[in-house]
């Protein structure tokens, strides 16, 4: 195990994180005031992310959506995707981030929400040094129409930093198969692809991998419950970002138990394994407490947690020679 120090320092890649589940209790306080949004209960600084009241990941995603909502300004959007870049690259040693943005909750024009998330990464970058990227989501649970449209909408206004596509919202609500031929215009404009897989089975994972063409898959932990599909997985070394506090109190590990123990099975089984930390203030966690979870629960010590590292280099979608530089 490794102390919360040095887990601190460990440099970090972060493939998983939300940008609307990165925004800080007290700026999502004054951004839903002042655009009138309510947040359910009492939505003061202290106790607007109750994380021990999302009862499912249904729950958790309305209060994320209502952080979506509270963004009224390009200035918002530059805002939070400023405040989480630095916080990131200054407290927690992360040098590089693929963020996942999701501008359907807010009424901003999708022009205006991107132009905000590219202020914020400019400004932080040139503060921190902090580089990142934009993986732009798709809901899931909406429809597939609207999926196409939204990829049609992020291929029509493409910028360089605009690097790729996911799926977010409740694998449940919304299964991957009927996303191919969203995911088939994304790949033709040339973007990266990845999914999340929370809740299963195991064969959607195949679904993503053979039928939305992606490179890697989030969460995933319910990979290691069918023993082919492992070994293929491992093969074809497929990265899977884990995001070990978000999914223990969420409890959609896919295994009912808890990610922790589903985990370790993937690193024994040798696949591609990255930390991350989803939305952080929602689950009242952040990149280096993540690593220093995971590290106690398991025992993993610096030799693993840098490994993790490691694994998120090569998963991330920067071009080999910008590669180079993070190795
Ligand atoms: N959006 C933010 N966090 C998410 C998660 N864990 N699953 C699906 N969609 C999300
Ligand atoms: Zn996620």
């Amino acid at each position: 195990t490794v102390s919360r120090a040095l887990a601190q320092a460990i440099p970090k890649v972060s493939l998983h994180c939300h940008l609307l589940g990165s925004v800080p209790a007290a700026t999502t306080v004054e951004l839903a005031r002042r655009a009138g949004v309510r947040i359910p209960g009492d939505p003061d600084a202290e106790s607007v992310y109750d994380s021990a009241a999302y009862a499912d990941l249904g729950q958790f995603l309305s209060v994320y959506d209502l952080v979506g909502a509270s963004l009224i300004s390009r200035d918002d959007v530059r805002r939070v995707t400023y405040e989480s870049l630095t916080c990131f690259g200054s407290d927690h040693s992360v040098w590089y981030r693929e963020i996942f943005v999701t501008p359907q909750p807010s009424p901003l024009p999708y022009p205006q929400f991107l132009s905000g998330v590219l202020d914020g990464m400019r400004d932080a970058r040139s503060d921190t040094g902090i580089e990142s990227r934009i993986v732009m989501a798709i809901n899931r649970e909406h429809s597939v129409a609207e999926a196409v449209e939204f990829v049609q909408q992020v291929i029509d206004h493409r910028v360089d930093e605009v690097i790729g596509i996911g799926l977010d919202y409740e694998e449940v609500n919304g299964p991957p198969a009927p996303f191919a031929p969203a995911y088939a215009l994304a790949r033709r404009g040339g973007l990266h692809r990845t999914a999340h897989s929370e809740s299963g089975p195991p064969s959607a994972i195949e679904v993503i991998l053979d039928e939305l063409r992606c490179s890697r898959i989030d969460h995933g932990y319910h990979v290691v419950t069918d023993e082919r599909i492992t070994r293929r997985c491992v093969q074809e070394r497929i990265p899977f970002t884990a995001t070990p506090v978000s999914s223990d109190i969420g409890r959609y590990s896919g295994s009912g138990d808890g990610s922790h123990r589903r985990i370790r099975e993937m690193v024994d089984a040798g696949l591609q394994v990255c930390i991350d930390s989803d939305d952080p203030p929602m689950f009242g966690t952040d990149p280096t407490n993540d690593f220093h979870a995971v590290g106690n629960a398991l025992g993993y010590g610096l030799d693993t947690l840098t490994t993790f590292t490691r694994n998120a280099i090569d998963a991330c979608w920067l071009d080999e020679s910008d590669k180079q530089s993070l190795r």
